[in-house]
């Protein structure tokens, strides 16, 4: 559905994109995870026709995505990083803007403001200005300010950025729920847990580049090891780790210890050590890892440094 080919955008010394290539389906809840300033708003915009790629290209259906493309362009719909409304105006008004933009005809504007400001339970305050909204109200504005044109493809930006926990599950079960009857999304983040929670396919990345890309079992099954294990540093005695070292890598994390455990390796390894050692299991702590630990795998950085 989209082809996006050796796609490269500098700003002046900054290489923002360094010939990205990445294909996304039809009916994907895409995720696009990276940390601040990787480019992933970068390649959003490029890709909604804000700004041009200086080399490679983007296209839909095989119809090129750009500036002058209008009618394919119009295909997409962009929620943007930084939330884009009137905060003097109401959120009815604030949509009649965006159908105005989009030449929508004010019959059918008017039944999908409403359509969509009751999805996003906001029919009810509708005429309400929208600087008295919460920061998960003007998000949800944001994002349907963005569906009034009925697009083919969802591009999110960081759209749970400054929400609160429930906004932020209003938000997710929304698109999920516009995905399940045919809305392509790209849903852009440094959370991963938003990622791993929403998404069929995720593209990792790093300083403008492409570093990881899959489902989530696809990525983790590219970390050299299975699972961690935690333990406090008052208990780890030489003989612990030295035992510990045979199963995997043994390192200091803050006030802790991290086994990082090699595959296929038994569990029942790790619990005969523990009992030769005289430790109780409840002093150490198993944990699954998570894409936070692909990324670290890949790059020795976390998410959010
Ligand atoms: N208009 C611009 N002028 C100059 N540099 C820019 C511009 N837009 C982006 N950059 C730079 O390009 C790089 C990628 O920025 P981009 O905004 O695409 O990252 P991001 O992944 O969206 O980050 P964040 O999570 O902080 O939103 C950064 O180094 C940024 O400073
Ligand atoms: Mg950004």
């Amino acid at each position: 559905m989209i082809a996006i080919e050796s796609v490269s955008k500098r700003f002046k010394r900054v290489e923002a994109l360094k010939g990205v290539s990445l294909d996304i389906e039809e009916g994907e809840f895409f995720g696009l995870l990276g940390p601040n300033g990787a480019g992933k708003s970068t390649l959003m915009n490029i890709l909604s026709g804000y700004l041009e790629a200086d080399e490679g290209s983007a296209s839909l259906d095989g119809q090129p995505l750009n500036a002058a493309n209008e009618k394919t362009r119009l295909k997409m719909g962009l929620v943007p990083q930084s939330i884009s409304l009137y905060e003097d105006l109401s959120a009815l008004q604030n949509l009649e803007i965006f159908g105005k933009l989009y030449q929508l005809p004010s019959k059918s504007l008017k039944e999908r403001m409403e359509f969509w400001l009751n999805k996003v339970q906001l029919w009810e305050r509708r005429n309400d200005k929208v600087k008295t909204f919460s920061g998960g109200m003007k998000r949800r504005v944001n994002l349907v300010s963005s569906l009034l044109h009925e697009p083919k493809i969802l591009m999110c930006d960081e759209p749970t950025v400054g929400v609160d926990p429930q906004s932020r599950n209003a938000i997710f079960e929304f698109l999920e729920e516009q995905n399940a009857v045919g809305l392509t999304i790209i849903y852009t983040t440094h959370y991963m847990e938003e990622v791993e929670r929403l998404c069929s396919r995720i593209a990792i990345i790093d300083n403008g580049e492409i570093i990881g890309l899959g489902t989530r079992e696809e990525l983790m099954a590219k970390l050299p090891f299975e699972d961690e294990v935690e333990f406090a540093k008052e208990i780890a005695r030489p003989s612990l780790l030295e035992a510990f070292r045979a199963l995997g890598e043994v390192e200091p994390i803050k006030e802790k210890y991290q086994l990082r455990v090699k595959p296929n390796i038994p569990m029942s390894r790790i619990h005969q050590i523990i009992e030769d050692e005289n430790l109780s299991h409840r002093q150490f702590q198993f944990k699954q890892p998570t894409l936070e630990a692909v990324f670290l795998s890949m790059t020795g950085r976390s998410l959010r440094e």
